[in-house]
């Protein structure tokens, strides 16, 4: 695989700031919206409630100067778990709001607890009940909490739902992923006075009036470091455009441990090249970020099936995030599953089969290791959970030189 890309906008950072739009009563110019399902199937919500969103020569513009149902649709929201960031935005907006319990990839239980206290000690007033989360608030308050894990969403909900509110709201614990700090720029940008994105402490001031803004999304690390990883299992070189290295520091280490040559322009530009002669990572621990992210668990083991040696996973942010192994070793490979442990030993080569992808990282991996598989693979269930992050993986795969098409 040999060639250049351009990365598109980051899934993980347009989602809750689709979700942030609600909260500006005015109009909100974002570039860069990559075309993905998840995107759409937001943005369909957004309409559902009331927003007007239309495309300008590939600009998303969301209107949400209109009355805003606080009665979120059901279907989309079981779809995709993401979605329960309309929770803190409506909220914020509208001071009530109703929205059944989400749903999504699965990989675990992803309970939302966190988002749900954190809300509550802000004032909120909370009914669960078949299946759906009543709240209503009339106006929060600005409190401290401590949430007791990092959780993205719970990070980003509570952010939302702290602009409106009467005081100062800092969470403890936050977060420290990329996307939270471009959601604070997106809040910032409409009026919000919100500190601290990216560490660990993030202080919102509630303020009563807001603004249009314009904005571009991030890249996404996630898509970049799967094209990382792509070029890493083809032996190819391949030059990835519009990316922020900084995000990609644990990706890029651990390819580099394996053998890989990755050079960085200017912050905004990575080559990385591969001679296919592998060595396995020793150990590959997912962690919140600046950790390695849960989002690459599945393409680097793809990756280490066929490196020489013995790689370590430990998958410690969700609970079972391995389903693609059981497809990776249709293929040829040697993988031994202990609860969040995954043991891979390298083999000489994988071989084609027909696999089913159960979520969508997971899915890429599959995608990944046909690539470099003796035969023909063909990975199943795509459109469902491979489409829902990446756009037209497989042309821009086949741009690069693989062999690969829709079926
Ligand atoms: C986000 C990302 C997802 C990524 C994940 C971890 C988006 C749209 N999705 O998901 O791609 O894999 O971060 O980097 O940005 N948890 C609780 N209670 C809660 C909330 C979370 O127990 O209230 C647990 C989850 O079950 C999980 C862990 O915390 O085990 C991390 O979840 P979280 O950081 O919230 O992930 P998401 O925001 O769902």
């Amino acid at each position: 695989m040999e060639g250049e890309l351009k990365v598109d906008g980051s899934k993980n950072a347009v989602l809750p700031i689709l979700a942030a739009t609600i909260i500006n009563n005015g109009e909100s110019v974002i570039h860069n919206v990559p075309e993905l399902r998840d995107v759409e199937t937001l943005i369909g919500m957004l309409r559902a409630i009331g927003c007007k969103c239309f495309f300008e020569n590939g600009t998303l513009i969301v209107r949400s100067n209109q009355e805003i149902n606080v009665n979120v649709p059901e279907k989309p929201v079981r779809e995709m778990r993401s979605s329960i960031i309309l929770l803190g935005a409506v909220l914020a907006r509208c001071g009530q709001v109703k929205i059944c319990y989400p749903g999504g990839c699965e990989i675990g239980p992803r309970p939302i607890d966190m988002h749900l206290s954190g809300l509550r000690k802000m004032g909120a007033r909370i009914t669960e009940a078949h299946g759906y989360i009543y709240c209503e608030c009339g106006k929060l308050s600005g409190t401290e909490i401590n949430l007791d894990y990092p959780s993205v969403g719970a990070t980003e909900n509570i952010m939302l739902a702290a602009t409106t509110a009467e005081g100062v709201t800092v969470i403890q614990n936050a977060a420290k992923e990329p996307e939270i700090w471009d959601l604070q720029t997106v809040l910032n940008k409409m009026g919000a006075k919100i500190s601290g994105a990216g560490t660990s402490t993030v202080r919102i001031e509630g303020v009563r009036h807001f603004g249009s803004l314009e904005h571009e999304i991030m890249p996404d690390r996630i898509v970049a470091g799967t094209f990382m990883t792509a070029a890493a299992i083809t032996g190819g070189s391949v030059l990835l455009k519009d990316v922020m290295t900084e995000h990609l520091r644990p990706v890029i280490s651990k390819l580099t441990e394996s053998g890989c040559t990755v050079s960085e322009y200017d912050g905004n530009r990575l080559f990385i090249t591969s001679n296919k002669r592998l060595k396995a990572a020793e150990v590959v621990k997912t962690l919140p970020y600046p950790g390695f992210a849960t989002d690459m668990q599945a393409q680097m083991m793809a990756v280490m099936t066929i490196a020489k040696g013995t790689s370590v996973f430990i998958e410690t942010v969700f609970e079972s995030r391995y389903k693609h192994v059981e497809e990776l070793v249709k293929m040829g490979a040697n993988i031994k599953v202990d609860g969040r442990t995954a043991i891979v030993r390298g083999v000489k080569k994988l071989t084609g089969a027909e696999v089913m992808a159960g979520d969508l990282r997971g899915g890429a991996a599959l995608v990944l290791a046909g690539l470099t598989a003796e035969g023909t693979t063909i990975v199943d269930n795509v459109k469902l959970h491979v489409d829902r992050g990446y756009d037209k993986l497989e042309i821009k795969l086949a741009r690069l030189g693989a062999d690969i098409r829709r079926v």
